[in-house]
């Protein structure tokens, strides 16, 4: 090849998978026993595969590789040179016949493998992720979802350096061997496809517990961790004892082998792994305890142990038939887990949070140029599907089936699902079918949600006729175009509505569930004798936008009266969001009808501590950016921290208060203890932005003297935000306590990337050159480079730095990581949200990404399609 040939082999752009191109598979693998010899730097594999044709056609078999070399094949125990052949990356084999046994060895290096993809060590220990296609980088074989196996896998490994050697399913088998190695062997009796495969050796120390399944049987429990690490495991394992309860409860599912094992990792892509009985996990998912961890850790603790737990029926025992499908188990399971931690505490904080998260990453990539349905048409790499839209979007599409059904039919049809789909490897079309048949409801446009990318915006408009008693609500939907979809159908929305009365607060008729299916749609109401007020998408039944102009005095009623704590919420989030939008447009806004709502909400004795707390933050910088037609980061900051000044002068007294009778209470987990420091650091967040003098010293004094990690890193983050003198003292003092804890250690990075102050790219761009800073921790990179890049202000610097050290980074990281480099991506894909200064030097630096050669496919789909 001359160098123009090279060059143009290089820019020729990966191939693109579509969904209308699946076929069934041409091989069946009912069998595959596997044998590892285990070294980090070279690790044997050898694998038996039995296969069947899968049909009547004359192809050949073939078996997927990545970076593998054979070191030899034999067909029927016979070595065939000639047989077989390479195409590319993968292995071709000719067979004659209809079953064959085809034996495959290859040498892998585990240490050398920076990805975190296939076969990989993290702190000294083996351990694999293979999902999506991570199988193929550890032996030969056809490596998607729909091709089920039962494994049979034998590991031998140095005792000492390994003592623990786990698979999927059952230990069958084990010893001792010359040498100083042993030996063991697992089988799992269920079929599961290459991404649910696991195998971990390494050295750690167990949580050990046991579950009595609702039908008797016993299942041990064990959480494998680091010694150091043994006191941090309690919660997790409440937690995956919970979820067994619950899914039996709620979903009447139960486990279904004698082991359950978790095993924790400090370098991992994603949250955690749900492999067939072996669960791997990134360790800030599981580790926690008061000192390290804050009260949002241990709720993302149990929500992701739940998830992980209940994707063994939604995931597992019916698993995906091509990777298009995806949110059939994850939008599913995420819905699920939601649901859990709904039940274990406050249901309406949940479903806040919930909201806040889906407008928070799913809104703006629904609206940029990375849009895709829940269910995407095409890929370049799947692995950069794992997105807000098909897990959180998706979660909202399984509660629309929920609430549009109600509880009692959707459980019949996720019963039939089960029982239908046990053991395969279906579609979301197979669950929505199921949904259908066990309901008896047509759901024929519902399944515009799989097809349709895009926020649905819906206005409504209501009004009164008081002559005639009547109200009329007039609703109109609009689904934005999107990239290949430039035009929309209706979709049908689900929306739980009410009418309060502004003299009585009475709710006329209760609460009503409206379906919104066509492009216009009229409601009319009946017996309302005074001024109707709206109360709509209450409990945020659908994920949509809602537009309606209602008065600031509307919205300070419902924000004090609305019986649905969502609806409360977001009326009062709406009126923050109309006056600071009113403030970066006009200059200037009228603080008081928020000043007002938030002082009712303080003083009302009937709410708890938890619910105002989320009721009074005002919404985040980006939030708001995202309600304007071109983002003024600059302006919106100003106008954010106006408002928060004056409420926080002009309720000084209040958040006193608030801080007082919260401040005496001692470290306790229960959801009011957790309320009562959730209020607290939010009242120290404003009296800081009052500029009462002694704020300084409040911050000071509960960092300094915190009994655990929610008031130290709240009072931290306020510390960090201000220019007092105490803020390089804290940061040290934290850095100091915690230089061995690499999670908490993480929290330093990301508290200082997310600062308010004007020196924080300055501050970034200095960490990112700090000896603990390393390109090689998935969680080190999230915690600076990812969370600067949610920082609105620092990040969109008009300089343009942010973008170029995030530009700089992703290249980086690239050639190490190219799935966790992909996800670094999308906030330069924001460009056209902004003003064209800005826009320029945001595309330059994607150009510069798409430019530069040996780029992963990863990377470029993402930062291609960002220009887009
Ligand atoms: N399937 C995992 C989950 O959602 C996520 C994941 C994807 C983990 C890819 C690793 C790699 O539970
Ligand atoms: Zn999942």
């Amino acid at each position: 090849m001359d160098m123009l040939d090279a060059q143009n082999a290089a820019a020729a752009p990966p191939p693109v998978i579509h969904r209308e191109d699946y076929r069934p598979p041409d091989w069946l693998v009912p069998d595959i026993a596997l044998d590892f010899t285990l070294d980090p730097a070279a690790t044997r594999v050898k694998a038996r595969l039995s296969v069947t044709r899968n049909g009547v056609h004359q192809r050949p078999l073939r078996l997927d590789g990545d970076g593998l070399t054979p070191v030899a094949v034999r067909i029927d125990g016979e070595p065939q040179a000639d047989a077989w052949r390479m195409d590319g990356p993968a292995l071709l084999i000719d067979l004659p016949g209809d079953a064959h046994e085809i034996e495959t060895e290859v040498e892998i290096a585990p240490e050398a493998n920076s990805q975190l993809m296939g076969l990989y060590a993290s702190g000294g220990n083996l351990c694999t992720q293979c999902e999506p296609e991570g199988f193929r980088r550890i032996t030969f074989f056809p490596d998607r979802p729909d091709v089920l196996s039962r494994y049979v896998v034998r590991m031998e490994a140095d005792k000492a350096r390994y003592p623990v050697l786990l698979s999927n399913g059952d230990r069958t088998g084990g010893g001792d061997l010359p040498g100083g190695r042993h030996w063991a062997e697992w089988r799992d009796p269920f079929f599961k496809p290459t991404y649910l495969f696991a195998l971990v050796a390494a050295d750690l120390v167990a949580n050990r517990d046991s579950f009595a399944t609702r039908s008797g049987k016993q299942v041990e429990l064990a959480i494998w961790v680091k010694p150091d690490d043994l006191p941090r495991t309690e919660h997790a394992m409440a937690a995956l004892k919970a979820s067994m309860a619950w899914d039996e409860k709620v979903y009447g599912r139960e486990y279904d082998l004698g082991e359950f094992n978790i095993v924790a990792v400090a370098d991992f892509n994603f949250g955690a792994m749900e492999n067939k009985s072996l669960n791997i996990f990134n360790s800030r998912y599981i580790l926690a305890d008061p000192d390290t961890a804050t009260d949002v850790d241990y709720d993302n603790v149990a929500g992701v142990v739940a998830h992980e737990y209940f994707h063994n029926w939604s995931g597992n025992r019916v698993t995906c038939r091509d990777w298009f499908q995806l949110s059939l188990k994850e939008g599913f399971t995420v819905f699920r887990d939601q649901s859990f931690s709904a039940d274990q505490g406050s249901a309406a904080v949940k479903r806040i949070e919930d909201v806040r998260a889906l407008r928070a990453a799913q809104f703006p990539e629904d609206a940029g140029p990375l849009a895709h349905p829940i269910r995407p048409e095409s890929y370049i790499e799947i692995s950069n599907f794992y997105t807000a839209t098909v897990y959180n979007k998706g979660a909202e599409v399984i509660r629309m089936l929920h609430t549009i059904l109600g509880p009692e039919k959707f459980r019949a049809g996720s019963d039939l699902y089960f029982e239908r789909h046990d053991g395969q490897a279906a579609t979301c079309e197979d669950f929505v079918t199921a949904m259908e048949d066990a309901s008896g409801v047509d759901l024929t446009r519902f399944r515009l949600w799989y097809s349709q990318a895009g926020t649905p915006r819906v206005r409504a408009t209501l009004t009164h006729e008081p002559a005639g008693g009547q109200a009329r609500l007039t609703l109109e939907q609009e689904v934005p175009p999107t990239p290949g979809q430039p035009a929309k159908q209706p979709m049908p929305i689900p929306l739980r509505v009410a009418l309060y009365g502004e003299m009585t607060g009475e709710v006329f008729g209760g609460e009503r569930l409206v379906m919104l299916e066509d492009q216009h749609q009229e409601i009319l109401f009946e017996g309302i004798g005074e001024r109707p007020i709206l109360s709509i998408n209450r409990g945020f039944s659908a994920p949509v936008t809602v537009v309606s102009e209602r008065s600031a005095a509307d919205l300070a009623f419902l924000s004090a009266r609305d019986d649905d704590p969502f609806a409360r919420y977001e009326a009062m989030q709406q009126l923050m969001v109309d006056t600071l939008v009113g403030a970066v447009a006009r200059g200037s806004a009228d603080h008081r009808p928020v000043i007002d709502a938030v002082q009712d909400t303080l003083r009302n004795s009937a709410l708890d501590a938890a619910f105002i707390a989320e009721a009074v933050l005002l919404p985040s910088e980006s939030f708001i950016g995202d309600q304007m037609a071109k983002v003024d980061p600059v302006a919106i900051h100003a106008a954010r921290e106006a408002l928060r000044r004056d409420l926080g002068q002009e309720l000084e007294d209040e958040w006193r208060a608030s801080y007082a009778k919260t401040h005496a209470n001692r470290y306790e987990y229960t959801p009011a203890a957790k309320g009562l420091r959730r209020l607290k650091t939010v009242a120290l967040g404003y009296l800081a932005a009052s500029g009462a003098e002694d704020a300084a010293i409040i911050a000071h004094r509960q960092f300094r003297d915190a009994d655990n990690m929610t008031d130290r890193q709240g009072a931290l983050a306020t510390l960090a935000n201000s220019p007092w003198p105490e803020r390089d003292e804290a940061l040290a003092a934290f850095y100091d306590r915690y230089r061995d804890n690499g999670l908490v250690i993480d929290k330093w990075f990301t508290t200082q990337a997310l600062s308010t102050r004007d020196d924080t790219v300055d501050a970034v761009e200095k960490l990112a050159k700090h000896p603990d800073f390393t390109l090689a921790n998935p969680n080190r990179i999230r915690a600076l480079v990812g969370a600067f890049s949610v920082n609105q202000k620092a990040f969109n610097d008009a300089s343009g730095r942010g973008y170029r050290f995030l530009a700089d980074m992703v290249l980086a990281v690239d050639k190490l990581n190219p799935q966790t480099a992909a996800k670094l991506v999308p906030p330069l894909g924001r460009w056209r949200r902004f003003d064209e200064g800005r826009a320029a030097l945001m595309r330059k630096e994607l150009e510069r990404i798409v430019a530069t050669p040996g780029l992963s496919k990863d990377v470029f789909e993402q930062a291609s399609k960002s220009l887009g």
